[in-house]
């Protein structure tokens, strides 16, 4: 059975935490399922991981969608939620037109909107049209150059504002709503004030659920990793070490011949 937008408000109801991470392929999206992540976000942060873009401005709508929708291929019972990218959503005609693209053609069964009250009204009309809507407040990635990469709503003001806009997402009908780099008793109030479920990412343990970058998470990206990423595995090391092997092999001419020793413990495969 496929994990629906509503299961993870019921998952909230029953203090079940929700555990969201980043995929952007279809190994991963497999390797992320049988793990048993029930939300797996096609994240703009694509385009730093995977992209080598400094930033995730020059992510494309095309480029969110040849990726979703190999991670949807590569999913069965998992939710598929995809970033709409920079701009991609400045009016309501053009969050139209890139939600209908992201769900006609990748078969993603949400979309992912950074902003509170300026994008309320896209929110709404997007809902109202059958798509279901993940807020995302706090560090909005896709601001960085307004913002800067830091603690949000430290503030009172700060504070109150980012309480607006998540009830504000909650009554347009934002089915969730990530909250990153918030100060943490801030994103457990919010989270307790919510009927939806909040994603956590550097917001503390308060929120209904976390989420991270697959490659933060694995060790997979030698750029610097966030505070807030907790490292489960070194497989970058890992690979590096196997990669190295595989070259030292060939540089002593032991690979590429049909009787050449493989690695300890692997198969000769049949050509
Ligand atoms: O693009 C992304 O990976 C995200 C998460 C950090 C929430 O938006």
């Amino acid at each position: 059975m496929r994990i629906t937008p509503n299961d993870l408000a019921a998952k909230k109801a029953a203090g079940e935490k929700i555990a969201m991470i980043t995929v952007y392929d279809y190994p991963s999206a497999r390797i992320a399922e049988r793990a048993g992540a029930p939300v797996l976000l096609v994240g703009d942060s694509l385009g730093m991981v995977v992209l080598g873009h400094e930033t995730t401005i020059p992510v494309t709508l095309d480029d969110m969608i040849r990726h979703a929708a190999a991670v949807v291929r590569g999913r069965t019972s998992s939710l598929v939620v995809c970033d709409l990218p920079f701009l991609t959503y400045a009016s309501e005609t053009d969050a139209v037109v890139a939600a209908r693209r992201v769900m006609q053609e990748t078969g993603a069964e949400a979309v992912k909107l950074e902003g509170g009250a300026a994008i309320v009204p896209i929110v709404k009309r997007l809902v109202e049209l059958g798509v279901p809507v993940m807020g995302h407040l706090g560090f909005t990635p896709q601001s960085q150059h307004t913002l800067g990469v830091k603690v949000q709503a430290k503030d009172d003001a700060g504070a109150q504002r980012l309480i607006e806009d998540a009830l504000a997402l909650e009554a347009a009908g934002a089915f969730s709503v990530v909250l990153e780099l918030v100060p943490s008793a801030l994103a457990t109030a919010v989270s307790q004030r919510l009927r939806i479920p909040t994603i956590g990412i550097g917001a503390g343990l308060g929120c209904d659920g976390q989420v991270q970058v697959w490659h933060d998470l694995l060790g997979l990206f030698d750029g610097k990793a966030p505070k807030h990423a907790r490292r489960y595995a070194e497989i970058g090391t890992a690979i590096e070490a196997a990669v190295a092997a595989y070259v030292a092999d060939v540089a002593a001419s032991k690979n590429g011949c049909q009787k050449a020793p493989l690695a300890p413990d692997l198969k000769p495969v049949q050509v």
